[in-house]
């Protein structure tokens, strides 16, 4: 029989029986934790202790819901989590200090209240973290460094998790089919007036790869996502990413054509730009740490260090 935690003081995770396959990746979890030497996902440490903390119940629980409830798969997709997030470290990239000139105005995190449900019968407070690619001025400039771009995005969806406080969550993750995950996030992406109309190679690089370690990394983090302003000789462009997404990534995602309509999904706390009495993004949500471009007339470099923006 199973022993419930007197001694412990925080939430208690619902009682599993013995066959329960979160039972089974938590026994899995010694050795992967072992083996990947590294032990924190999303700013949770996971414990191999007994009785399994809560919020190490919880990040398995994800795992476990996006390979449904096969474990195997979980406890690899687990492990290849853990050994990216050595090697990236996605929490210093969290608090890295990235280029105004290439990033800023591109990406906002709001914490808003009054969304409603999906089945319209009452209201939630969500985190949506929005990216405005329409207001990219220089693709190359933003784009063009790979490996800059993705750690201003990493950077981005981490701050927008943190807003989620795992670490002190107390309600726990419905099993698999079992109801929704109340700890996800949605997401904005903004195409207003794109001043490239062809998805050149640094768009299409950097996309590919965000879309597949959001993929990979990310698992049930997000609840829905739209893409708001879609220029109409770009919509094309909806029809070819689905094709490498997942059908139940597919299955969150909504294209409105206009801004003005996510009040109608989100609610009138979003900015005006997007039909509600909110502040603009840059007042009412948070970014990542921004700073000018080093003046480069104090700082000369070597021309061929970076591809310069034509
Ligand atoms: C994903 C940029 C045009 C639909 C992405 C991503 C980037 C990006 C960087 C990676 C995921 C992320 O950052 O959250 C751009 C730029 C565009 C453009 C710079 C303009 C030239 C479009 C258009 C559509 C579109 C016109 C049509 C609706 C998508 C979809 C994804 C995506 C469906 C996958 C989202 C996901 O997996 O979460 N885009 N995009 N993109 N984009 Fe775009």
């Amino acid at each position: 029989p199973t022993t419930a935690a007197s001694n412990t003081t925080g939430p208690v995770w619902p009682e599993l029986a013995a066959s329960h396959p979160l039972k089974d990746l938590q026994s899995k979890l010694p050795k992967l934790l072992k083996e990947a030497d590294y032990a924190e996902v999303y700013g949770v440490t996971l414990s191999a202790e007994e009785p399994t903390p809560f919020s190490t119940n919880l990040i398995l629980q994800k795992f476990l819901r996006a390979n449904s409830n096969d474990v195997d798969k979980a406890s690899s997709q687990l492990f290849s989590t853990l050994k990216w997030r050595k090697e990236f470290q996605p929490l210093k990239a969290k608090d890295e200090v990235f280029d105004e000139e290439r990033f800023g105005g591109l990406g906002y995190i709001t914490v808003l209240d009054g969304v409603p449900s999906a089945d319209g019968k009452g209201h939630s407070k969500e985190v949506v973290t929005w990216n405005i690619y329409g207001a990219v001025k220089d693709h190359k400039a933003t784009f063009g460094d790979l490996n800059g771009f993705l750690r201003w995005r990493v950077a981005l969806m981490e701050r927008s998790i943190a807003q989620l406080n795992l670490s002190s969550a107390t309600t726990s993750i419905p099993d698999h089919g079992a109801g929704a995950d109340p700890y996800t996030i949605m997401q904005i992406h903004d195409y207003l007036s794109v001043k490239f109309l062809r998805m050149d190679p640094n768009i299409k690089a950097a996309s590919k790869k965000t879309i597949e370690i959001f993929q990979a990394h990310y698992p049930e983090t997000l609840s829905r996502k739209f893409f708001v302003n879609v220029p109409v000789v770009m919509g094309w462009v909806f029809g070819a990413v689905k094709l490498v997404l997942a059908k139940e990534t597919v299955r969150k995602f909504t294209v409105l054509s206009y801004g003005e309509y996510l009040v109608n999904e989100l609610g009138s706390n979003v900015p005006k730009a997007y039909g509600g009495k909110g502040p603009e993004l840059k007042e009412l949500g948070e970014t990542v740490k921004l700073e000018p471009t080093k003046q480069a007339a104090t700082a000369p470099e070597p021309p061929s260090s970076t591809t310069a923006a034509a």
